[in-house]
């Protein structure tokens, strides 16, 4: 497909990759059902009220060519300015259009004309389905790598979120760094994608299918950490995570013992330079987790609660948009403050604590060996995931 007609990244040219990933979503893929792994459609945890009522008044025809891996909905949205970048069929934009509200807005950028066409047509009705007399929603076609190409203006986004759309880039690093510019300072990347075990060797890679099904371009959780923070982005703060299962004997064979996840994480773009850990006191004023928090797999706050945060958090917390939903206290000085829910660690020892997947293999009646990496690792993140529950 041509994109010389397409008023969209001038001095941008597709690759192969490129190719390839238009004809799967624009021609191979007619509907969810037709994927072959659940990579695109990996359960997410159980939908607040408000997100459910929210995608009730999505119209089905997009829905049916929803091909997300997770739940992008972050806290604090009102007024925001949100680009959703592989917006598709405009599912989460849609979505987001009645949680920004009418004095904000969302941008979907997506380089498939076919996805682009469902989401456009369908921009009138929803615009009165929520009562809008001004849409609040637009859609670009362009490319996640060429922002700027496509006529989105630096430091204009409050927000960045994607829906399993990362992985099918072959330069992910040039996708960070575009977000990175685009957002405003404090503004944030929340985007749900794969991951793998390990780094994916050239046959995976080279797979069509594979790259297809948002598998063959998963980045290692870790290439994501380093990415992020040659970019200039905070450290990757992982908010959710699920297990990707392959149903196919074909696919599974070339998989052999490599495993995958759907995983959420925060990325903020916040000022360099080390920060001291303080103590924060949350005052309940978020639309939805009014009485609770939960900010990431290892921190959740409570309204009223004092909680230490480590630096990076606090910088994070002070300087973005939550900054005025927070009272700082210097760490160290008067009352005692609460201990994060989970010790303050790096996240690989997260991965790797033997105790922690003892605790979960009673918690989630995983019957796995401790062997069995899947099970280890996985439990572990169920652990993370389950401190979300208040
Ligand atoms: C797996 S689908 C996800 C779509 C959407 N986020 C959702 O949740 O339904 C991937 C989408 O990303 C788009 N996409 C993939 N690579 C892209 C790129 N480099 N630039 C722009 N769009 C891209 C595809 O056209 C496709 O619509």
């Amino acid at each position: 497909m041509a994109d010389s007609n397409c008023g969209c990244a001038k001095g941008f040219t597709d690759s192969a990759i490129h190719v390839d990933v238009k004809e799967y979503y624009g021609i191979t893929v007619k509907s969810t059902k037709d994927l072959q792994s659940n990579a695109c459609v990996a359960p997410a945890t159980p939908l607040p009220a408000f997100i459910r009522q929210a995608l009730g008044k999505v119209h089905s025809e997009v829905i049916s060519k929803y091909y997300g891996c997770g739940l992008v909905v972050p806290e604090c949205l009102e007024g925001c300015r949100i680009l959703d970048l592989g917006s598709g069929s405009g599912r989460d934009c849609y979505m987001l259009s009645q949680l920004v509200g009418e004095k904000g807005h969302v941008t979907g950028i997506d380089m498939t004309q076919e996805q682009l066409e469902i989401a456009r047509k369908y921009l009138d009705h929803h615009m009165q389905e929520f009562g809008y007399k001004a849409p609040n929603v637009s859609f670009v076609h362009g490319y996640i790598e060429a922002l700027a190409e496509a006529g989105l203006q630096n430091n204009s986004f409050d927000i960045i979120i994607s829906n399993c759309v990362v992985n099918l880039s072959p330069d992910k690093k040039r996708v960070l760094a575009e977000a990175y510019n685009i957002l405003k300072e404090g503004g944030e990347l929340y985007f749900s994608d794969v991951y793998s075990s390990e780094r994916l060797t050239s046959e995976i890679k080279n797979h069509k299918v594979l790259w297809g099904e948002c598998i063959g371009g998963a980045l290692w959780w870790q290439d994501l950490v380093q990415l992020a923070e040659e970019v200039g982005f905070s450290r990757p703060r992982l908010v959710t995570a699920s297990i990707i299962t392959v149903d196919n004997k074909e696919l599974q064979d070339i998989l052999g013992d490599f495993k995958f996840i759907s995983a959420t994480y925060r990325l903020f773009k916040v000022a360099k330079g080390s920060s001291k850990p303080c103590r924060v006191i949350y005052n309940g004023g978020i639309r939805g987790v009014e009485n609770c928090f939960p900010f990431d797999c290892q921190y959740t706050f409570k309204t009223e609660e004092v909680v230490e945060v480590d630096g990076d958090l606090a910088k994070i917390l002070s300087s973005s948009r939550f900054a005025e939903d927070f009272t700082f206290e210097p760490s160290g000085q008067g009352q005692c403050g609460v201990k994060a829910k989970v010790s303050n660690k790096d996240e690989k020892d997260l991965w790797l604590d033997e105790d922690l997947f003892l605790i979960q293999e009673i918690s989630y009646g995983c019957t796995g060996l401790r062997s069995n990496w899947i099970c280890q690792r996985l439990t572990q993140l169920f652990w993370s995931v389950s401190l979300r529950i208040c």
